[in-house]
């Protein structure tokens, strides 16, 4: 029984605006998918690490994390895909044969907190299959029809003008979980998740954003555990500047 963690970090991170992946990109001196290598570690519940970078930075990624001593676990840094999906496929085929469950998490959630592993680890581990840490949502959210946009009348000022969206529902907010990673399965279940949605893996309009989503498809059952909002992902330069405030406090 061993558990493998599959860190995505083949993303080009072109919404932060800057001329390297962005698992390269550093915070307080040292680079996200190095953070979050290093709370993996801390959990004391991953066993073996696979890492899936961009085509052309394997080597540099595997030199910086089996560098580290806070990382210290066994590696291997792989191509990623084309979408985050594809990148997560061809992590899982380095899974070795005792690996019974996987972690999938990204780089782009560098301070995901080691505490936060052992919950998803200790809830698949306990008997769910498929796990991901969740938090309430605090906005109110709606859904829209895309592509009906419409315009306003002649009169309309610039801001009338602009492109709108119509509004289709109102879901309630109280059972609303914005899901965050590391996303913990049973390997099997993953395994066919992966296999059975491999079809929409190579485009971007249609492949899944999260794992858990490819084993709702299969009609499986999912759960949430707590999330942490010290697991916030990073997108925007914006989200650099609160990522910082984790950086030195969260272990
Ligand atoms: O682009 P986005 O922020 O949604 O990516 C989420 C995570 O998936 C990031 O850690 C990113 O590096 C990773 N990713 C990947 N392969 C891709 C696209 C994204 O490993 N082709």
């Amino acid at each position: 029984m061993s558990t493998l963690a599959i860190l995505t970090a083949a993303g080009s991170g072109t919404r932060l605006g800057r001329d390297l992946p962005k698992a390269l990109v550093q915070v307080d001196g040292v680079p996200l998918v190095l953070h979050a290598a290093r709370r993996l570690a801390a959990s004391g519940v991953v066993d073996e690490l696979v890492v899936t970078a961009p085509p052309g930075a394997t080597a540099g990624v595997r030199d910086l994390l089996a560098a580290d001593p806070l990382v210290g676990l066994p590696l291997e840094v792989v191509d990623g895909g084309a979408t985050r999906q594809a990148s997560v496929a061809a992590g899982l085929a380095h899974a070795g044969a005792d690996v019974d469950v996987v972690l999938v998490h990204d780089a782009a959630r560098p301070f995901a907190p080691a505490a936060l592993v052992r919950r998803v680890v200790a809830a698949v581990r306990a008997g769910h299959p498929a796990v991901v840490p969740g938090l309430p949502v605090v906005d109110t959210i709606k859904t829209v029809s895309r592509g009906e946009h419409q315009t306003a009348g002649a009169h309309a000022s610039e801001a009338a003008t602009a492109a709108v969206e119509p509004v289709t529902g109102t879901p309630e907010r109280a059972v609303l979980r914005a899901v965050q990673t590391p996303q913990g399965f049973d390997r099997d279940l993953l395994v066919r998740a992966h296999a059975a949605g491999a079809a929409r893996a190579g485009a971007d309009h249609l492949a899944a954003t999260d794992d858990a989503g490819l084993v709702e498809a299969l009609g499986e059952r999912v759960v949430v555990v707590a999330g942490d909002e010290a697991a916030m992902k990073i997108t925007t330069e914006r989200d650099m500047h609160l990522a910082a405030l984790y950086a030195g406090r969260v272990a």
